[in-house]
C-alpha cells in the first residue's frame, strides 16, 4: 500500500480535553483532523478523579485561587497566565456543562441544585467540580458524543504521530534531526497507521498538539499507557523550546499493590478532602507535624513527608484512613475508588488503604505563551503536553484539566482574530513520502522492551522524589548511551508505535534530567539533597531546545509571532 496524503485545515494530535475541546471551537472555522494513537477515549483525562477547579461559589473569589495557585507553585509560576487560568475558568465549565458534561449537585440552600464542590490540597475553598470520582470519565464522554454531531470532523483513531512536518523534514526525514533554524513553521505531521505500518501525511494549515503528559517514563505512575511524552519529543526535535522539564509531580496516594500491572490506581486527594488522615506503620499520625494544612498541604510537601516517613520506618506504605466516614456516604461519593479497593480485598469503610506516591503530572512541557502558540509558527500546544506557565514548579490539584480547556480556548480566540491570515493548506510544500524501510526482527524487539525497562528504572532510581547532582549526573550518562541505542533500532526497523513511543520515552527522560540537573536548589517539585534550599536568583525557568546549551530565563513574557 502507497501512503496517503490527508489535508484540513486543522489537524489536533490527541483526544484528551485539550485536543477535543480545540477541534469542537475551531470547527467553526474549517475542517478538523483529530489522530490519536489509541481509542478515542484512551487518554489520561479519561482517568481524572477529583475534578475540576474554579471559582464557582458565591463565598469563593478569584483572588483566592490566584493565590492558592501561586502559592503552590513555589514562586515561579507565569502571573498573567494564572490570571487568565483562573478568570476563564469558570465560563469554560459552564460551555463544558453545555456540551453535556454532568457534574455532580447538591440540593442548595433555596432548594435549586448546585454543583457540589469539593476540596483539594492547597485550596483555601471548596472549589472542586466533579462527578463523583469520576470526573475526567464524564468530561471525555461528552466532549466525544459532541464531536460526534460535528460533521467537519474527523477522528482517526489507532493512528501515530511520528513527527511534524517542518522545513526540516523537506530535508531529510529521519535519523539525527538537529536542526539550527529560528524560524520553523509547522505544516502537519507525519503519522503512522498502526495497523499497516504506513506512515501518511496530515497536511494543515494550523497544527494543535494535544498529547497529555510523561508518566510512563516512570515504572510507577497513575498514567495510562499512553502517556509516553510523544508530543514534547516530536516538538523538541522540530527544534521548539521546552521548558521546565524538572518538575515532575508525585501524586501522594496511590493505592500499593504487591503485584503492578502498570498503572498506580490513584486515591484522590478528594478522599483527603473528605478529611482521610495519613498514618504510618505505628498507626501514628504524622502531616500535623509538617505543615499547617495537614493531610491538605501541596502535593510536593505530601509526597515528600510520605517518602521520608516510608524510608525512615523501612516500610513500603503509609496508611490512608477515611474509616471515620459512612459507608454509604463513600459509595457514593467515590464509586470507582470504593469498588476497586473491595475488589482487591480493602472496604474503605472498615481498614485504611495502604498507599504511596507515584508520578503523576508533569508541570513542565512545550513552551507557550498566552495564546498556546508554540515557538513553531502554526503550532500550537495545549493541555499536559504545554509549559504555559500556570503550574510554576507545582501544580495546584484540579487545575490542570481547567488548564486544558482554557488554553485550547485561548488558541481558539487568537485563531479567530487572525483569520485573515490563516495559512491556505493548498500552499502547502510538498513533503517526501516517508521513504524509511525497516525490518521486524523479534529479538530486537526482546531489547526494545529491556530498554522501556532501563529508561523507567533508571528514572525510579535516579530521578525519584529526592535528587541529588551525583545521581543525576549518573542518569544523564546512562540515558545518552540508551538513547543512542533506541536510535539505531529506530533507524534499522520497521515502524510500530511501541518503537516510536520507546524513542519518544527516552528523549523526554534525557529532557527532565537535563533541567533537574540545571536547577541547583530546591524548589517545589524539585528537591535535592545537595541545595536543600531555594535560591531568589534562580527564580528562572529552564528553557532546553535542540542543538542548543540550556538556559535559564524567566518565561513570564514570553510571546511567539
Ligand atoms: P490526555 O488527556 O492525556 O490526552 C492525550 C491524547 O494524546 C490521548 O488521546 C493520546 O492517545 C494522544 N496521543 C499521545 N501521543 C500521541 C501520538 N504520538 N499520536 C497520536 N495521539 C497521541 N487533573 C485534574 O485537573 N483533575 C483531576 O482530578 C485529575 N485526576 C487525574 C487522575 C489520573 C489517574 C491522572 C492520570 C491524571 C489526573 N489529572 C487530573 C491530570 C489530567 O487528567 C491531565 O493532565 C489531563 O487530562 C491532560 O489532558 P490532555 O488533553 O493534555 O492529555
Ligand atoms: C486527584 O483526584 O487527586 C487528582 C487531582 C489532580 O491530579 O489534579
Amino acid at each position: 500500500m502507497t501512503p496517503k496524503i490527508y489535508s484540513s485545515d486543522f489537524l489536533v494530535i490527541g483526544s484528551g480535553i485539550a485536543g477535543l475541546t480545540f477541534a469542537i471551537k475551531v470547527s467553526a472555522f474549517g475542517s478538523v483532523n483529530i489522530v490519536t494513537k489509541k481509542r478515542d477515549r484512551d487518554s489520561s483525562t479519561n482517568y481524572a478523579q477529583g475534578g475540576i477547579a474554579a471559582v464557582l461559589a458565591p463565598q469563593d473569589s478569584p483572588e483566592s485561587h490566584i493565590q492558592d495557585t501561586l502559592e503552590a507553585g513555589a514562586d515561579l509560576c507565569n502571573r498573567k497566565a494564572v490570571d487568565l487560568l483562573v478568570k476563564s475558568g469558570p465560563g469554560r465549565i459552564h460551555e463544558l456543562m453545555e456540551w453535556g458534561t454532568r457534574f455532580t449537585t447538591r440540593k442548595g440552600e433555596n432548594g435549586k441544585q448546585v454543583l457540589d464542590l469539593g476540596r483539594e490540597g492547597g485550596h483555601s475553598y471548596n472549589r472542586i467540580a466533579h462527578a463523583k470520582d469520576l470526573t475526567g470519565h464524564e468530561i471525555e464522554r461528552a466532549l466525544i458524543h459532541k464531536i460526534s454531531e460535528i460533521d467537519n470532523i474527523t477522528i482517526y483513531e489507532d493512528h501515530t504521530a511520528v513527527d511534524l512536518l517542518t522545513e526540516h523534514q523537506l530535508r531529510f526525514i529521519t535519523g539525527d534531526n538537529e536542526i539550527r533554524s529560528d524560524f520553523i513553521t509547522c505544516y502537519g505531521a507525519y503519522i503512522l497507521e498502526n495497523a499497516t505500518s504506513i506512515v501518511n501525511i496530515f497536511r494543515a494549515g494550523i497544527t494543535l498538539l494535544a498529547t497529555g503528559g510523561v508518566g510512563q517514563v516512570y515504572p510507577h505512575t497513575t498514567n495510562p499507557a499512553i502517556a509516553t511524552g510523544d508530543g514534547i519529543a516530536m516538538a523538541y526535535r522540530a527544534g521548539a523550546e521546552i521548558a521546565d522539564m524538572e518538575f515532575i509531580q508525585f501524586h501522594p496516594t496511590t493505592l500499593y499493590q504487591e503485584k503492578y500491572n502498570g498503572r498506580s490506581f490513584l486515591i484522590s486527594e478528594a478522599v483527603r478532602g473528605e478529611g482521610a488522615v495519613l498514618v504510618n506503620s505505628r498507626g501514628e499520625r504524622f502531616m500535623d507535624k509538617v505543615h499547617a494544612m495537614k493531610e491538605l498541604a501541596p502535593r510536593d510537601i505530601v509526597a515528600r513527608a510520605i517518602d521520608s516517613e516510608v524510608k525512615r520506618l523501612g516500610d513500603r506504605f503509609v496508611y490512608l484512613d477515611i474509616t471515620h466516614m459512612d459507608k454509604k456516604f463513600l459509595q457514593n461519593r467515590f464509586p470507582n475508588i470504593y469498588e476497586h479497593c473491595l475488589k482487591t480485598g480493602i472496604d474503605i469503610s472498615k481498614e485504611p488503604i495502604p498507599v504511596v506516591p507515584a508520578a503523576h503530572y508533569l508541570c513542565g512541557g512545550i513552551l507557550t505563551d498566552l495564546n498556546a502558540r508554540s515557538s513553531i509558527r502554526n503550532l500550537y500546544v495545549s493541555g499536559e503536553s504545554s509549559c504555559t506557565g500556570v503550574h510554576g514548579a507545582n501544580r495546584l490539584a484540579s487545575n490542570s484539566l481547567l488548564e486544558g480547556v482554557v488554553f485550547s480556548h485561548q488558541a481558539f480566540l487568537h485563531i479567530q482574530q487572525n483569520l485573515d491570515t490563516k495559512q491556505d493548506t493548498s500552499e502547502i510544500p510538498d513533503f517526501p513520502q516517508w521513504d524509511k524501510k525497516g525490518t521486524f526482527d523479534l529479538e530486537e524487539w526482546i531489547l526494545i522492551q529491556h530498554n522501556i525497562e532501563d529508561v523507567k528504572r533508571l528514572m525510579r532510581d535516579y530521578v525519584g522524589i529526592v535528587r541529588s547532582d551525583r545521581r543525576l549526573e549518573r542518569a544523564f550518562r546512562r540515558i545518552i548511551l540508551l538513547e543512542e541505542e533506541i536510535q539505531d533500532y529506530y533507524r534499522r526497523s520497521t515502524l510500530s508505535s511501541q518503537l516510536l513511543e520507546l524513542r519518544n520515552m527516552a528523549t523526554v527522560a534525557k529532557l527532565i534530567i537535563r533541567s533537574a540537573m540545571e536547577r541547583k536548589e530546591s524548589r517545589g517539585l524539585h528537591y535535592t539533597t545537595d541545595y536543600p534550599e531555594s535560591i531568589d536568583s534562580m527564580k528562572k525557568n529552564v528553557i532546553l531546545k535542540s542543538g542548543r546549551e540550556p538556559e535559564f530565563r524567566s518565561i513570564n513574557n514570553v510571546s511567539f509571532s
